[in-house]
């Protein structure tokens, strides 16, 4: 079996178009990898931040010397299993994807590492051309246990076949270098972009009716304003995308000309910011985010949500709401998030605050329905406290009364849907509340038992949380029946 040779040189040319900044990984492994028929180093480790452009990079130029038979690319999180990962290389290298000649069936059955060698061995013409396996996520190979990677690393003399591995991680090899010794690999680190490199990155992305220096001003007031705190290429390319038509939005109705860029970004600030709040924890996605600022235009009233924004292109590009995004800010100051069991303890706690303790039992026994009580008796409750307290809603006016945590816990375990038992992580998340203020605590700080609490949250916040874990406060607030 004979090799053809690539022209690495348009290789090389062709990665640097499409991978800015990268021409000095992709001059290294190109030396590495060389040509099909070359022996290669046996084990190389390529490292660096996410969106780096590892994975991308290493693909392409496997992909551009290698056919598919002679490198396999497993990701370690789909092939999470010893068994996945050997199935996987063989259907590669065996080239017996699931085909129609095949019925879309794989025939390849591989448990373990012997199995897997005499699989490789029957390979066709295994003994002429070396072979690549990529492992990514390459951390992951840890969890299928300590002799797995070392095994694999003796794969060409075990099988007699040229191999070479190369893992992709974002693990520098200090920290990921097996205690129990193995062999030293080439290493090849993919370093941060700096902002250089970075706008040449976003700038293919540049739209085919824009100028490029237009775009290229838009890009470096994003990267000034974001990179601070996100490098990341992934999340730069969302804001660009989600910004530049907000950006461009003065120039369609004649408030900025093309020139005035530090106007156009005054005009935009509002939405740098929204997305800021909003888009670096992903809290919610692109299509929201778009719908939320989504502009109606005059006669435009019907809420065409089924539409997808980003599809149209044009959606954005009416006149702006810049009341929207503010609103979208204020609520965002609601949004910070807690785990799931803190949430209900802390709607426990309101409750316990905010109603009466002596209808706990109405409201949160097992088995009964909060509406079970008689009309009667709901309205004799509702007139006994309007005389106590001179008014239907006066316990949110007067602000939360402080409750025993025995009764918080009680509350707490009957509006849970799955039960759970009582353990520490629940008394160190209300430890957590009180640290966070959320709680305070009315007893004496040197009092551990019959501790107090009052809950220390406004009902908007809690009807905010309530609603991200699906519990219908207002079914339970004695305020609200
Ligand atoms: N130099 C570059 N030129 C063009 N696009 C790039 C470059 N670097 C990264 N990208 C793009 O960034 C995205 C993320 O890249 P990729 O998935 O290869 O990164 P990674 O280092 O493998 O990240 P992770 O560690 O999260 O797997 C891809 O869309 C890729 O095309
Ligand atoms: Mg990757």
């Amino acid at each position: 079996m004979t090799a053809s040779t690539v022209n690495l040189t348009l290789l090389r040319r062709s990665a640097a178009q499409r991978f800015p900044g990268r021409e000095p990984q992709v001059d290294q492994l190109l030396r590495y990898l060389g040509q099909p028929a070359d022996t290669s180093p046996p084990f190389l480790f390529i490292y660096g931040h996410e969106s780096t452009g590892k994975t991308s990079i290493v693909r392409f130029i496997l992909s551009e010397i290698f056919d598919s038979t002679h490198a396999a690319y497993i990701s370690c999180v789909e092939c999470y299993t010893p068994r996945l990962v050997f199935e996987h290389i063989l259907k590669q290298l065996g080239d017996s994807h699931p085909s129609f000649e095949t019925g879309f069936l794989s025939n390849v059955k591989c448990d373990s590492m012997q199995e897997f060698i005499s699989f490789m061995r029957r390979l066709d013409g295994a003994h002429q051309l070396p072979r690549y396996i990529v492992f990514d996520n390459a951390e992951k190979l840890r969890d299928m246990g300590p002799t797995f990677l070392p095994a694999f690393l003796r794969i060409a003399e075990l099988t007699d076949i040229p191999t070479t591995i190369i893992l992709i991680s974002c693990v520098p090899w200090d920290k990921f270098r097996p205690r129990n010794g193995i062999q030293e690999p080439l290493l090849v680190r993919f370093p941060i972009y700096g902002k250089e490199d970075t706008m040449k990155i976003l700038a293919l992305k540049c739209p085919s009716d824009e100028p490029l220096d237009f775009y290229l001003s838009f890009i470096s007031v994003v990267y000034d304003v974001f990179s601070r705190n996100c490098k990341d290429i992934n999340e730069l390319r969302h804001l660009v995308a989600l910004l530049f038509p907000k950006f461009c939005e003065p120039l369609f109705d004649g408030r900025a000309k093309r020139s005035e860029v530090p106007k156009l970004f005054r005009l935009c600030q509002t939405y740098f910011a929204a997305a800021a709040d909003k888009l670096y924890l992903r809290e919610i996605s692109s299509a929201e985010w778009l719908r939320h600022i989504r502009v109606r235009r005059p006669g435009d009233d019907s809420d065409d949500n089924s539409s997808d924004p980003e599809d149209s292109g044009t959606s954005i590009l009416g006149n702006p709401i810049e009341s929207d995004a503010l609103h979208l800010r204020i609520k965002t100051k609601l949004d910070f998030d807690l785990p799931y069991y803190t949430k209900f303890l802390l709607i426990a706690s309101f409750l316990a605050s905010y109603n009466p303790a002596r209808l706990d039992v109405r409201f949160f026994s097992k088995g009964k329905e909060s509406t079970s009580y008689s009309k009667r008796g709901k309205q004799a409750i509702q007139k006994q406290m309007m005389s106590n307290t001179g008014g239907k809603h006066r316990q949110q006016l007067l602000g939360p009364k402080s409750f025993p945590i025995e009764r918080m816990l009680a509350i707490f375990y009957s509006i849970l849907v799955d039960p759970i038992e009582n353990s520490i992580e629940i008394q160190s998340q209300i430890a957590s509340l009180v640290t966070l203020r959320l709680l305070v605590r009315t007893s004496n700080a040197s009092q551990l038992d019959g501790i107090k609490c009052k809950c220390n949250v406004s009902y908007e916040l809690i009807r905010h949380i309530s609603h991200s874990v699906q519990f219908e406060i207002e079914n339970y607030l004695f305020d609200f029946i």
